[in-house]
């Protein structure tokens, strides 16, 4: 039996997919304990990760686990989980985990997250991704709006990765030893700014659409509209003060599943419904 945390998310619910189209048993855990559109066989499960004691039951019978970083109840889920017999735990990391930078709000919650599961006891991996592919869900409500799209961090290159992918690389964290131990740099196949995907976006949907950069200042107005301000710091930290370099593509996806990772046209097309 395979827990999944997260199990409604972008990252979560491929992971869900992954592991049952592959036989395994899975428990899916959001805080609703959502069934709709899960696979055949998957258990649905209530579970909210701030408070371990709704997490305990779901842990029985479990070999391995799926863990979102960040939670305020992770260290005593973690000790629930060793104590219930659980062997392994992949978790959600990012690449600012690298930097070290405990100051920065975004880095501080994954560091924290990556001490607690080398300290766990389990077999441990950290997925530490570049941005996912799917923040581009963010931008679909203007572009039903219209055709131009405004983008914050402009000059910003990255390699962003497609959520499918990360869920085959946790799969294969789950399902062997061979990763434990590791914080794998998990990167998509190509380095692209915000106007290359949006460019993209138009070509798959058919669109003519134009991204306009924001200004800094405007970036900050709406990032502060949508996540607290010291998120907002820390992504200027990451993408306005280079203090994050997610432009690097990295072998880890094809290493870890032995396929290539898909292109962002790939995710655009999957998912062109949204738009
Ligand atoms: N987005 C990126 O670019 C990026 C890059 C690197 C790392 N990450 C990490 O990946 C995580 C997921 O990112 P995402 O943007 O893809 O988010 P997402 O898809 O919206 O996933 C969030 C998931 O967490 C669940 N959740 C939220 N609060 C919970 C709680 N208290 N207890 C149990 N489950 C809870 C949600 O389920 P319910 O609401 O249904 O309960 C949902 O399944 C982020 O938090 C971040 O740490 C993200």
């Amino acid at each position: 039996m395979i827990l999944v945390t997260g199990a409604t998310g972008n990252v979560g619910a491929e992971l869900v997919r992954v592991l049952a189209e592959s036989g395994q048993s899975v428990r899916a855990l959001s805080r609703a304990g959502r069934s709709e559109g899960l696979p055949p066989g998957v258990t649905a499960v209530a579970g909210d990760l701030n408070r371990p004691e709704t997490v305990r039951e779901t842990l029985d019978g479990v070999r391995a686990m799926f863990l979102m970083p960040g939670y305020g109840g992770q260290r005593q889920i973690l000790a629930d989980a060793r104590a219930a017999g659980v062997e392994r735990v992949a978790l959600l990391s990012g690449r600012s985990a690298g930097t070290g930078d405990t100051g920065n709000a975004v880095a501080g919650y994954l560091i924290e997250a990556e001490t607690a599961v080398r300290k766990s006891g389990l077999a441990w991996t950290s997925l530490r991704c570049t941005s996912f592919m799917s923040n581009a869900l963010q931008l679909a409500d203007q572009i039903r709006k219209g055709d131009t799209v405004r983008v914050p961090f402009p000059d910003a290159y990255t390699t962003d990765v497609d959520p499918y992918d990360i869920s085959r690389v946790a799969a294969r964290a789950l399902l062997s030893d061979e990763w434990a131990g590791r914080a794998l740099e998990v990167t998509g196949p190509e380095a692209l700014l915000p106007a290359d995907r949006v460019r993209i976006l138009g070509e798959v949907l058919g669109r003519d659409l134009r991204a306009v950069g924001l200004t800094n200042e405007e970036a900050r107005t709406e990032l502060e509209s949508r996540m607290p301000k010291p998120y907002v710091d820390a992504f200027f930290s990451f993408f306005v003060d280079g203090t994050l370099d997610e432009s690097q593509v990295l072998p880890t996806v094809r290493e870890v599943t032995g396929r290539e990772p898909r292109t962002f046209r790939e995710w655009a097309r999957a998912h062109a419904d949204a738009f």
